[in-house]
């Protein structure tokens, strides 16, 4: 099976479907594959480096497009594209096909099996394949570093011996994967962030990060299905528009990345607003693409308002060609080893992610996927968060999920029954001696277990770093039994409790140390 990846024709586009690296991985599963000349130039990849690891560099884009079996692309392809797939050929590529009906006709017409990787679904298992989070992720990222080139200012603030500047305020609108990288970067170049969402779920992901997030004195919860965002009523609209009225005043840049799947962008930053802003100010609206969250943004380019640039780039990861070329081709790799290698490259209907990326099928439309019922959580966000443990795989049903419930709980009940034994017969036949060090060994273990269990998993590394406490106690114990008239066996345990104590308040010192470092410039 022959795998081509051709040049991206795209206006400004510089990513490549597959890198040397995922080149290789293909070969490794069977497949043949071919590159057009300079496909990878814009991601700094020459056409040697393809042929090193075994492609074949193919010169003429007709001739790579009607050999290839499978066409790996990053951009959906252009009208003319669309005619070169060969009969009957698969697609793996961006598509959107809710607003590319066109296309996907002229696809059908040549019989196609097309995947848009922008239809993978947004749940755990398929989080190596999601290349839409790790495209926004790098959107996040880039914006930053676009507000910051237009920004006449440091982002950070310094006391210098020709004055104090002030750290920059950034406000970041839509705390989803671009929303939290946006963040992330502003945080790490020294900015004042605060951040805003409907989802309250977000809430703590942007307090991780040091953000300060603003919540909204009205009661309507933005969680959707699934996790995503609902559309919000008009007065919730009304409300943090009011909000963003008074940030715009005082902040230096807004970052906007606020969407609902499959709607406009929702408009929220208005010419009033931005007038209110600092000359020098900048918004960057990642919606752009959606109609921009900002009524003044211009998708593709950067515009200025009473002194206040609004950028409205729609091709923030293709500026870092490079990084995001590995990421979008190790998620298509990925992808692919999901459907099969190349002597099995089935689609299996009943694989939620393979059916939830297949638009077309031999021509035939297969998009939308049915739906899938599933318990609502929130979706991931990429790289600084946990996408949630509590999703239910689409195949599990009811009736198994319930079995399975019932089974543990015969499995607890049994342990404590079992532990309920145990202890009465510690009672009445332990020594007495024994029974009130283990009366003190289980309340330590109950108290100690309390307290830990209700901290935010987040803090249990500071936590740990300052249980020196109880090491002290315990280091205090065992030099009690390290005295001359104690058993042999007392003393060994006396050891090894200074020893491992020891060992626990060194470490809580390194730890606490580095941590520190990590928020110290
Ligand atoms: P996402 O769906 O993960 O996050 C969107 C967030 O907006 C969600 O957290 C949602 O709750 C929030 N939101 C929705 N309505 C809101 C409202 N009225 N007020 C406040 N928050 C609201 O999407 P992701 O992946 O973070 O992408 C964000 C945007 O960035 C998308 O429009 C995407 O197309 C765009 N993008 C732009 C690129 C570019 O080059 N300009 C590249 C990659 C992504």
């Amino acid at each position: 099976m022959k795998v081509g990846i051709p040049l991206e024709i795209h206006e400004s586009e510089q990513r490549v479907a597959a890198v040397p690296s995922t080149v290789q991985q293909l070969i490794k599963l069977g497949f043949e594959v071919q590159v057009e000349a300079g496909a990878g130039f814009g991601a700094r990849i020459s056409n040697g480096s393809y042929s090193q690891v075994g492609a074949t560099v193919v010169e003429d884009t007709k001739e790579l497009w009607s050999t290839s079996d499978l066409i790996l692309k990053v951009r959906a392809p252009e009208q003319n594209e669309a005619g070169l797939l060969a009969d009957g050929a698969s697609l793996i590529s961006f598509i959107q096909p809710a607003t590319n009906a066109a296309l996907l006709e002229q696809l059908a017409a040549r019989h196609a099996t097309v995947f848009g990787v922008d239809c993978i679904p947004r749940i755990s298992r398929a989080q190596k394949m999601d290349a839409l989070s790790a495209m926004a992720n790098i959107a996040g990222y880039r914006a930053v570093i676009e507000a910051s080139y237009a920004y006449p200012h440091f982002l950070g603030g310094q006391m210098t011996a020709a004055g104090r500047i002030d750290p920059a305020k950034v406000l970041v609108i839509g705390g989803g994967v671009a929303g939290l990288a946006a963040v992330t970067a502003a945080k790490g170049l020294g900015a004042i962030v605060r951040a805003f969402d409907t989802r309250m779920a977000v809430k703590e992901q942007v307090e991780s990060l040091g953000g300060e997030f603003l919540v909204l004195d009205f009661d309507e919860a933005g969680e959707g299905s699934g996790g995503y965002a609902k559309v919000m009523s008009k007065e919730f609209i009304e409300a943090e528009m009011a909000l963003f009225a008074q940030q715009a005043i005082e902040v230096d840049i807004i970052i906007t990345t606020a969407v609902i799947p499959g709607r406009d962008a929702p408009k929220l930053i208005t010419g009033g607003m931005i007038e209110t802003m600092r000359q020098g100010s900048v918004i960057v609206d990642l919606a752009a693409e959606f109609g921009g969250n900002c009524v003044l943004t211009e998708p593709g380019r950067m515009i200025e308002h009473h002194g206040v640039n609004i950028i409205g780039f729609t091709d923030l990861p293709s500026r870092m060609a490079t990084l995001s070329s590995r990421l979008y081709s190790n998620s298509v790799l990925k992808f692919i080893e999901e459907i099969g290698d190349a002597g099995n490259f089935n689609i299996d209907h009943g694989n939620e992610v393979v059916r939830g990326a297949l638009v077309l099928e031999n021509g035939e439309t297969r998009w939308p996927p049915p739906k899938v019922v599933k318990p609502e959580g929130d979706p991931y966000s990429v790289d600084v968060g946990e996408r949630p443990a509590k999703v239910k795989p689409a195949e599990t049903s009811d009736a198994a999920v319930e079995s399975n419930t019932n089974s543990i709980s015969v499995v607890q009940t049994s342990g404590i029954i079992l532990g309920i034994l145990v202890l009465i017969a510690i009672g009445l036949w332990a020594p007495a001696d024994f029974v009130s060090h283990f009366t003190v060994f289980v309340l330590a273990c109950f108290i100690g277990w309390q307290v830990v269990w209700n901290v935010s998993p987040a803090l249990h590394t500071p936590l740990m770093s300052v249980t020196n406490a109880i090491s002290g106690i315990i280091i205090l114990g065992g030099m009690l039994h390290l005295s001359a008239d104690s058993t042999t066996a007392a003393i060994v345990l006396g050891v090894f409790a200074v020893f491992f104590a020891t060992i626990n308040i060194c470490g809580g010192f390194l730890v606490t140390r580095r941590m520190l470092a990590m928020f110290r410039r």
